[in-house]
């Protein structure tokens, strides 16, 4: 029996306008993980079983674009390996479709259990490269940002189209992450961004330009453990979500609460219209927001903390 896992993860600035090349700041969440167990069969089936959608399927019955198919037979490909003779369960503590990368990370612990099964070592790249196509079937034009942060378990500063960029966080800060409860794939909230843009092309690309200046200046704060201007920052890119129409009243709620009971700032985190809200906290507040979050209608709070994983750093 072999097991992998991979962490969450959140966009802590830089979501939609990542999709058009400006910079995004996202980190790993390890409070979340998915797993993915792989065992010998004696028969030369490959037999899924994802314990979180009560559903068991043989590889050969899958439809063409099923993600976790997908991942296998990428994998499998890249290994060398024929897909038989093993079966791949997979469970996940991440909340789907709420920004916190539960397809991709689902797709990394896929990859990695293989890898490990087969004996063959892979890359955080090869790993990340093989998800980014599983990606384009959850999302359809994915900016490649949640593949890589939890291919990487490391704080990225993305740019899509140029080398991966990890950075350090030279003073750990901590993150409520409050779920508003609301399932939004991101598909949809890409999609209607895209035809926003279509209409009105000189007005989004200014909002993606500010939110990418936003990326940058939080990138500086965070290397010189400034978690003071982070709070601002975090608040201004929330505004400019707002703009792009990716807020909805249930963020916007659970961000207020967060702020009056003395967050430094929270935005959106992910696709947006629903999924997660982050709000920057300490630890003389951070019982106090939690508190808030839920009377505000938080479905659950994950209290993170964001720090560099020394273990990784070299890796990008
Ligand atoms: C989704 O986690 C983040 C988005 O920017 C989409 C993407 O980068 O692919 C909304």
């Amino acid at each position: 029996m072999t097991i992998a896992t991979a962490p969450g993860k959140i966009i802590l600035f830089g979501e939609h306008a990542v999709v058009y090349a400006r910079p995004a700041i996202a980190v790993p969440v390890f409070q979340v993980r998915a797993e993915a167990t792989i065992e010998a069969r004696a028969d030369l089936r490959v037999v899924i079983d994802a314990v979180d959608l009560a559903r068991v399927y043989d590889l050969s019955d899958a439809p063409a674009d099923d993600p976790i198919a997908t991942i296998i037979r990428a994998t499998c490909a890249r290994l060398n390996v024929a897909p038989q003779n093993f079966s791949v369960r997979i469970h996940s503590t991440i909340p789907m479709a709420s920004g916190m990368g539960s397809g991709a990370a689902v797709s990394v612990a896929i990859a990695r259990a293989l890898a490990k099964y087969f004996d063959v070592t892979l890359s955080a790249v090869e790993v990340s490269a093989l998800v980014f196509e599983t990606e384009k079937l959850h999302h359809g034009t994915p900016s490649g940002i949640d593949n890589t942060v939890i291919a990487f378990e490391q704080p990225v500063y993305f740019v899509r189209g140029q080398p991966i960029e990890s950075f350090r966080v030279a003073r750990p800060f901590t993150l409520a992450i409050a779920d508003t409860g609301v399932a939004a794939p991101t598909k949809i909230a890409v999609g209607d961004v895209r035809r926003a843009r279509e209409a009105d092309r000189a007005r989004y690309e200014s909002l993606f330009d500010q939110i990418g200046a936003v990326a940058r200046d939080a990138r500086r704060a965070i290397e010189r453990g400034d978690v003071d201007a982070l709070g601002g920052l975090m608040n201004a890119n929330q505004m400019l979500l707002r703009e792009i129409g990716v807020s909805s009243p249930e963020i916007e709620t659970l961000a207020s609460a967060a702020l009056r009971a003395g967050a430094r700032g929270a935005k959106l985190s992910g696709a947006g219209r629903g999924g997660n809200v982050i709000a920057l906290v300490d630890e003389v507040t951070q019982d106090n927001i939690a508190r808030a979050l839920l009377d505000a209608g938080a479905r659950r709070v994950v209290v993170s903390q964001v720090s560099t994983n020394e273990e990784r750093i070299n890796e990008c």
